[in-house]
């Protein structure tokens, strides 16, 4: 199998066998949000949209005047035009976030964003006069039993994603020209069944073969008493606006 439909299967199978310790699910403040700050007279842009979780799962075309998602994976961007078949006033595009992107400044009235790499200079430029900036990131210390053996894993996907402190991610947005609205940290355990459920998670995300040759290291992650592994994931929702 090619690289692309490595990735495409990937996306298209759900990992199961995870457990979150307390049973929370991440996404909740991040696609409330997305949600309650739609109007029908705003229109949205996604970036590193994948396979347009964000957009479909929250039904965006139907709470935005207009939806544009982009990531730098053309095969993502073509899963995610199947997918909007027949939506009218949706778009997706192949672009680079973290370069400039081709639209013009004040396009957008809110900017979503779900662990993608981003350049917050550039998502200011594109949104309008007070417009949101949501992302729901991984903070430093988020899988840290894991990048304790696999450090590149701190550079998800691509490009220039790293995991930042609060206050340093906090610092960043300010000096790009945004106001914190509201930020939710969440610090949670997940339980990976066994090791190839890890395995299969993180490749994944990671869009390549992480683990392969380095079984020694993975069996170094500490098991409980049952056999399963836990990993620490903290994450943050930060929501700010344009001044
Ligand atoms: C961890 S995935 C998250 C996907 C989606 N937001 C979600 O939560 O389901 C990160 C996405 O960012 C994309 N990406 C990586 N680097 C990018 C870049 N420089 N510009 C745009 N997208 C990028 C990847 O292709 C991938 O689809």
């Amino acid at each position: 199998m090619d690289e692309k439909h490595v990735i495409l299967d990937a996306w298209r199978k759900k990992v199961e066998g995870i457990q979150s310790d307390p049973p929370i699910d991440y996404k909740t403040v991040f696609n409330e949000t997305v949600r309650n700050i739609g109007d029908v007279k705003y229109s949205l842009l996604d970036i590193g949209t994948g396979a347009g979780r964000v957009i479909f799962e929250n039904n965006l075309n139907k709470l935005y005047r207009k939806v544009v998602g982009i990531d730098i994976r053309p095969e993502m961007i073509e899963l995610c035009k199947e997918s909007s078949k027949g939506m009218k006033n949706v778009e997706f595009f192949v672009m680079d976030a973290t370069k400039q992107m081709t639209f013009k400044p004040g396009s957008f009235d809110v900017v979503s964003a779900m662990f993608p790499p981003f350049n917050p200079s550039e998502i200011n430029r594109v949104l309008s006069p007070g417009g949101y900036f949501i992302l729901l990131s991984s903070l430093k210390g988020d899988h840290k039993e894991v990048v304790k053996y696999f450090p590149e894993l701190e550079r998800f996907s691509s490009g220039n994603y790293s995991f930042t402190t609060l206050k340093a991610l906090s610092r960043n947005l300010r000096n790009s020209g945004f106001k914190i609205v509201a930020t939710t940290a969440m610090k949670y355990k997940w339980i990976f069944r066994d090791e190839e459920v890890l395995k299969r998670w993180y490749e994944k995300v990671a869009f390549r073969r992480i683990f392969d040759g380095s079984e020694e290291k993975l069996a170094s992650l500490r098991r409980n008493i049952d056999g399963k592994i836990t990993i620490t994931r903290f994450l943050c929702t930060t929501v700010a606006r344009k001044h």
